[in-house]
């Protein structure tokens, strides 16, 4: 289930590696899981940008749509838009944005950032 929090802070968030960034090609996508949260990867003109793979609208597979306009994810089911660098929506039927996650490249793996853990109940 995803949380549809907004913005994560990259100073605070814990990375995780999803792969080799030599092996996300310019214009692909990977579709990972991260603590049972879908989201996916892209490589655009070679910056990586990562969003949930769950669809505001109806909670469709949003990442497995079509690229448009350079930045522009089409869920394929019901066709609301979304900015891959910032989950923003663009139409409808969505109204309300999708998480969007930091992501950075160390010793070669991208790494996406989730918002911190709560630390362990005292
Ligand atoms: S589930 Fe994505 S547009 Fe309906």
């Amino acid at each position: 289930m995803v949380s549809y929090r907004n913005v994560i802070d990259p100073e605070q968030a814990d990375y995780y590696a999803v792969g080799a960034a030599s092996e996300l090609k310019n214009g692909e996508r990977m579709i990972v899981e991260i603590d049972g949260e879908p989201l996916a990867v892209f490589n655009i003109a070679g910056t990586f940008y990562a969003i949930a793979d769950v669809c505001s609208h109806d909670d469709g597979p949003v990442a497995e749509g079509d690229l448009q306009n350079e930045f522009e994810v089409e869920c394929p089911r019901h066709g609301a838009r979304f900015d891959v660098r910032n989950g923003k929506v663009l139409s409808f039927p969505a109204i309300v944005d999708i998480p969007s996650y930091p992501v950075k490249v160390e010793d070669g793996q991208i790494k996406v950032g989730l918002p911190p853990a709560a630390p362990p109940a005292s």
